[in-house]
């Protein structure tokens, strides 16, 4: 048995439930580990809200960071007191204990902390492949990048602007506006109060972003499409104000000929190359002081509701971590 975090039904905050689970031995390809540090993101708020349906009931959680207790049969790339992170399904890291296919896993590198990398292998990893491989981001290149001061956010900031991008950002106050700018945000419009389409255009002399990377979603969609230049990227990969509702595709060709893509973090690391070469990236960026990550707030395990009702609420800026 192991203490975790699970819902029975979809609902608020309070459907978490803190409660004994069975931990099964690992099986073939299977490692167990014990959780040092786990990280909360936004899909598990989808998650545990029916946004994004998933069997009930379960543990929640989709990223976290601990040391390999034992390990199955045919695993050979992992033992007993390793150091391992991992940020994809299946779901269950809200636990003390959890068992994980070791194809899914990567090693932690000795310089960096496991609640470092609780907070940065899922929303690090997003960063990753939206700057690289969904847009690949240029010197000279503008991008607007909203919720600025988030957890994808922060990581967003700082390593477009370290590929040589003016980084234009959307925040929901001032203070946010302040932490955006310390982490590469060239220009913050707290959009609560400024129209951020025309403010967009303003900055940069009419011609429009390159990019928009945009997980706010139903709130902001419409108006991304509008702060683009022609051919432009727009790229919408998440719901944190809720699901973009359906639209005209002729839209994408009268606003210039326009690109959509709607990723996630899944498909691009699908394959295990992926995932190690898109993890082997983002450490680098770390190590060499590129992108500092900001764990803004830490909460024990049995309060993840706490953590929850937070995210939500737009309070919390960087990642939040849970500790076992
Ligand atoms: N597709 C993928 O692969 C992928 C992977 C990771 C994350 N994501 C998405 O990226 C987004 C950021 O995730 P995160 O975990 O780093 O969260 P986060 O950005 O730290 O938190 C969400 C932020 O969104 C902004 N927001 C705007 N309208 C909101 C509303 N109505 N309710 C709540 N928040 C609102 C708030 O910032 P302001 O106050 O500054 O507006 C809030 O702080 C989420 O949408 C998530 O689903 C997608």
């Amino acid at each position: 048995m192991t203490k975790a975090i699970r819902i029975h039904r979809t609902g608020g905050p309070e459907a978490m439930v803190w409660e004994g689970v069975e931990v099964p031995a690992p099986g073939p390809g299977e490692v167990l580990i014990r959780h040092t540090a786990v990280g909360v993101n936004f899909i598990d708020i989808y998650h545990r809200t029916g946004l994004y349906p998933t069997p009930l009931p379960t543990v929640l959680g989709l990223e976290g960071a601990g040391t390999v207790e034992a390990v199955g049969p045919e695993v050979s790339e992992f033992r007993p007191g390793d150091r391992v992170a991992y940020a994809n399904p299946p779901m269950g890291a809200y636990a003390e204990r959890r068992v994980m296919p070791a194809h899914r896993l990567v090693a932690i590198p000795s310089d960096i902390a496991d609640d470092t990398a609780a907070a940065m292998m899922l929303k690090g990893m997003t960063a990753q492949y939206l700057l690289r491989r969904t847009y690949a981001v240029k010197p000279g290149d503008a991008v607007l990048i909203h919720a600025a001061a988030g957890g994808v956010g922060l990581i967003l900031c700082q390593w477009a602007k370290h590929l040589g991008a003016t980084v234009i950002g959307t925040v929901g106050s001032d203070a946010k506006a302040e932490l955006a700018r310390a982490h590469g945000c060239d220009h913050a419009i707290v959009y609560s109060r400024e129209d951020f389409t025309a403010r967009t255009r303003e900055l940069t002399g009419g011609a429009g972003v390159a990019v928009v990377y945009d997980s706010v979603g139903a709130e902001t969609f419409m108006g991304s499409l509008d702060c683009l230049r022609p051919l432009g990227m727009m790229v919408s990969f998440g719901n944190s104000s809720g699901k973009v509702p359906p639209f005209d595709i002729g839209m994408l060709s009268a606003k210039g000929s326009l690109m959509l893509a709607r990723p996630t973090l899944m498909t691009y690391t699908a394959r295990r190359e992926d995932l190690v070469a898109s993890a082997a990236e983002l450490f680098e960026v770390v190590e060499r002081g590129i992108v500092r990550i900001e764990v803004a707030d830490r909460y024990p395990l049995a309060q993840a509701a706490r953590a929850h009702a937070d995210l939500e609420s737009r309070k919390t800026t960087g990642s939040l971590v849970l500790m076992p």
